[in-house]
């Protein structure tokens, strides 16, 4: 019989604005206790977990030197316990789970923990993020070439898509305004509360405080004050920080398994994963690779978008997911539901597990069966997940 790969749980933190709440935090610290707290709670026996796969994308500094491994000894696990780090650049988190549950696929572990974590107070994102900064090295002299030395960074990218799919400033305004007003619904109703790990923070006068929301949320946005800001990758441009993802701290972690190992060692799996796809297209554009990544999971499924009851679309930047939508026709009231990145922030390796978490929440919460979850990537990828709900 075929071996399917389920998950049993999923948590993440509150998540932090850059500075904010969680600053005091180290970012292994950060992860080692979203993992333990997962450990704890899904009462799984560590000595049965195979690996710990956490995605960051910014390995430098405190995040450099395998914080996967380095947040298993901090969580108290055992020292037999490996973690691997890996680097899908903004979909990390999603790709972590995705290998944890290719492993158990394969037959390889029955047990593994598929994780994030991004501080982008203690790492920042680099001189090309900066608006009008210079070239990133990274690229190296070859591709920079091929590319006639104009690889841009994602803000000047997102600008071209702007542009390629005709948005106006104030669909892109409009898209902002509904993901802060669904999230702090959201969150005023509770519905994050039983994912969140409980943790405390730093507040604005330095005092240790309980966190139990989410710091980017404008629980009273102003359309008016959104209209007025200014663009900051080019000054006719479409893109101010109103309708782009917050810079911001945070983890996730989730347990996942194969089905029958769980169910043996009496774990409920919540939720099955059913496809799991990884596309790239142009690293110019750079956020168009959501739309095969998004096709190839749903033709692995054996699925049509029809059958999808909520997607999520990582908000990278407003016209991201209103691309998304554009393409597919999809339902806007079935398409991040509980708002996304651009209220709640995007602590880069870490969203693809808190978008996750979300929608094994939201799925049980309207006891709805199938959810689809993409994610942009620097560089032009995209990776994309389909999960069914289990009773
Ligand atoms: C867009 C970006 C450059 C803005 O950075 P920033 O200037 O540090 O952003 P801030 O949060 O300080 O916001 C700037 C100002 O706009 C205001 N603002 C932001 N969002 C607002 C909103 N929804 N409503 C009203 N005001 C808002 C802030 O209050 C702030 O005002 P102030 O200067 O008076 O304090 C940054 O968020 C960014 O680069 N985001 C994308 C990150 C990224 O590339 N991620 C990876 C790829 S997806």
């Amino acid at each position: 019989m075929s071996r399917e790969a389920v998950i049993v749980d999923a948590v993440r933190t509150p998540v932090g604005k850059r500075g904010g709440q969680l600053r005091d935090w180290h970012p292994v610290d950060l992860l080692a206790h979203t993992i333990a707290y997962l450990v704890d709670r899904t009462g799984i026996d560590a000595a049965r977990l195979a690996d710990v796969i956490v995605g960051c994308a910014l390995q430098r500094g405190e995040q450099s030197g395998n914080v996967a491994r380095n947040a298993v000894l901090g969580a108290g696990l055992p020292v037999s316990l490996p973690g691997t780090t890996l680097d899908r650049q903004c979909g990390s988190g999603q790709q972590a789970v995705h290998f944890a549950a290719q492993a158990i696929k394969s037959g390889e572990y029955d047990f593994a923990i598929g994780a994030g974590v991004e501080s982008m107070t203690r790492v920042d994102l680099g001189p090309l993020f900066v608006p009008g900064g210079g070239r990133g090295d990274w690229y190296g002299t070859r591709a920079l070439a091929r590319f006639d030395g104009d690889l841009p960074a994602q803000g000047p990218s997102v600008e071209l898509v702007a542009k390629k799919w005709g948005f106006t400033r104030q669909q892109l305004d409009a898209y902002s305004v509904q993901s802060h007003r669904r999230a702090a619904a959201a969150s005023d109703a509770g519905h994050f509360a039983s994912a969140l790990v409980p943790l405390d923070g730093t507040d604005k006068n330095g005092n240790t405080v309980a966190l139990s929301r989410d710091e980017g949320i404008r629980f009273d946005i102003d359309p008016e004050r959104v209209a007025g800001l200014q663009p900051v990758f080019s000054p006719d441009g479409l893109i101010t920080a109103g309708n782009a993802s917050q810079m911001s701290d945070g983890a996730a972690a989730l347990l996942l398994a194969e089905r029958g190992a769980a169910e043996a060692a009496g774990l409920r799996p919540r939720a099955r994963i059913v496809s799991m796809a990884v596309a790239a297209d142009d690293p110019v554009l750079q956020f168009t690779a959501i739309l095969p990544a998004s096709q190839r999971a749903l033709e692995q499924a054996g699925l049509t978008i029809g059958d999808i009851d909520l997607v999520e679309v990582n908000e990278a930047f407003s016209p991201v997911p209103l691309l998304w939508r554009e393409e597919f026709g999809y339902p806007e009231e079935q398409l991040n539901v509980n708002g996304g990145s651009i209220a709640i922030g995007h602590p880069l390796g870490s969203t693809g597990g808190r978008l996750m978490t979300q929608l094994v929440n939201e799925l049980e919460r309207r006891q709805a069966r199938y959810g689809l979850l993409t994610i942009c990537e620097g560089g032009g990828m995209a990776n994309a997940s389909i999960i069914e709900r289990l009773d």
